[in-house]
């Protein structure tokens, strides 16, 4: 069985990108990191991406807002980030306080600097094809196979979950030309989930509900990975029972330590995607 192993893989991508920053000989990347509200999740989530810029050589510019924050101030607050030069990036943690409409503010923000890929025009070009910056956890997930070697290209993937940031942006980029997968989406409403699992070559879960996926429930030899993670009173729990699924299994990402930090890998590489092009570098 090959661990998936996200941690390492993550860390090797930031030293490729702080080469390529320390070697561009011009001002750094700047990434605007927005956090309103106090979700203890969410503060996790955005220090482990503060940390990542400090490793890649990138600046945070962070701001952090009560969550009484009136929406038109987040949005002057976007607006601002938008027209500031030495922000290359914004990242806008989701989910915002109740209240503020995350659709609004997300089609506030410049194309050009959405490096969470959140923006219609960056899922419209994902979903065409099109070039535009990739959601960072679906980007992650893809990069994780393809550094092991492992081709989801005319197999059969299974995805669990639906989401606008994970599920449906993965499904879409399994089915592009050069990944070609054939791709079936289950959620929380599908009838016999175990028998579309159990078809599954390579298998994708994003429920956020712990353990959820059993052994029975998936083939001998699949790929397993797991893209959720809940707090239980056991401690950090993915959705799939991993001590199980794992002796069937060819592969499989842990949780922590898998599809995680990729996808802050990912948000890393698309701030310097997205400075590299306004640096014409
Ligand atoms: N909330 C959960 N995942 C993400 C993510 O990838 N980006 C942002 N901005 N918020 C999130």
């Amino acid at each position: 069985m090959i661990l998936l192993n996200g941690k390492e893989t993550a860390q090797g991508i930031l030293r490729e990108l702080s080469a390529s920053v320390a070697s561009a000989g011009c001002r750094p990347p700047g990434l605007a990191v927005i956090l309103a509200g106090e979700d203890p999740a969410s503060q996790i989530y955005v220090r482990a991406k503060e940390r990542a810029c400090g490793e890649v050589g990138i600046v945070p510019v962070s701001f952090t807002l009560p969550a009484a924050t009136p929406q038109s101030e987040l949005l002057a607050l976007i607006r601002d980030c938008n027209t500031r030069q030495d922000i290359d990036g914004i990242l806008l943690q989701l989910p915002l306080p109740l209240g503020i409409e995350p659709e609004t503010c997300l089609l506030a923000i410049d194309p050009g600097k959405d490096v969470d890929g959140f923006h219609p025009e960056n899922v419209g070009r994902c979903s065409l094809g099109l070039p535009g910056f990739m959601p960072c956890t679906p980007a992650g997930v893809l990069e994780l196979l393809r550094r092991y070697q492992l081709s989801p290209s005319g197999k059969k993937a299974v995805v669990v979950g639906r989401s606008n940031i994970v599920g449906k942006p993965l499904a879409s980029l399994l089915y592009r030309q050069g990944v070609d997968a054939t791709v079936t989406i289950c959620h929380s409403k599908t009838q016999g989930l175990a028998r579309e699992c159990c078809e599954a070559d390579f298998l994708f879960v994003a429920m956020g509900r712990p353990e959820i996926i059993t052994a029975d429930m998936v083939k001998e030899g699949v790929v397993v990975v797991d893209i959720g993670i809940s707090r239980t009173a056991d401690g950090l729990r993915g959705d799939v029972d991993f001590a199980s699924v794992s002796l069937k299994a060819r592969a499989i990402t842990p949780v922590p330590g898998g599809a995680g930090p990729m996808t802050i890998a990912m948000l890393m590489q698309n701030t310097v995607q997205a400075w590299k092009k306004r640096m014409n570098i």
